[in-house]
């Protein structure tokens, strides 16, 4: 797929979070009914895309994050840290609006993370995704990636992650 033109890949600043919030909101209710339930959504939601879990994150330096603009407007994100393994790279999160996919975006996004990682001399990129996200991990697979585990998270009120470990090598 050819690299796209007109987007850019930038950090989150803090006038960003509620619009990233609102995204992720529409992207997981878009996207994710059928693979857990709209509870388990729900609950994820709340966990991980509160302005306040953002900021703190953003002002620990846990974790970068990323956005995705096309023509100037917000499209996407991403989001990774260090990971558990010395010189791992975790890509945590990687969104992409659905009025988007498939113009090579989330490639784009996977690449910029994959050069921030480098750049920290990390030799190693992983992520977590749900074993029924098929397009997703198809997605990855595409983008070098392949799967080294399978694990089941215990993620608290009787919701699980049911997903693949999959992981690349960041040699050039
Ligand atoms: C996964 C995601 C980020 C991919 O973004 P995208 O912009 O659509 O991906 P791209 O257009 O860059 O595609 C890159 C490659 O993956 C392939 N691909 C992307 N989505 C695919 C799908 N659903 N099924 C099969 N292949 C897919 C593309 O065909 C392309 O391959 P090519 O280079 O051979 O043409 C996007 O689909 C998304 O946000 N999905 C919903 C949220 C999600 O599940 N995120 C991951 C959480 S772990």
């Amino acid at each position: 797929m050819p690299v796209p033109s007109n987007f850019s890949i930038s950090p989150l600043r803090d006038a960003d979070i509620a619009p990233i919030c609102a995204l992720a909101r529409e992207i997981w209710l878009q996207h994710y009914p059928g693979i857990i339930t709209v509870k388990q959504i729900e609950y994820m939601l709340a966990q991980r895309y509160s302005p306040d879990a953002i900021r703190e994150q953003l002002q620990a330096g846990e974790a970068c994050w990323d956005k995705l603009e096309v023509h100037g407007e917000l499209c996407g994100f991403a989001s990774y840290e260090r990971g558990a393994q010395a010189r791992a790279m975790k890509l945590d999160k990687l969104y992409v609006h659905q009025q988007v996919r498939g113009k090579g975006y989330g490639a784009a996004l996977i690449e910029h993370v994959a050069q921030a990682a480098r750049q920290l001399g990390m030799d190693n990129l992983y992520l977590q995704v749900n074993k029924y996200n098929h397009g997703s991990v198809a997605a990855y697979l595409r983008a070098g990636f392949a799967v080294e585990k399978t694990v089941k998270v215990d993620i608290g009120n009787g919701f699980f992650m049911d997903d693949y470990v999959m992981s690349r090598s960041l040699a050039a």
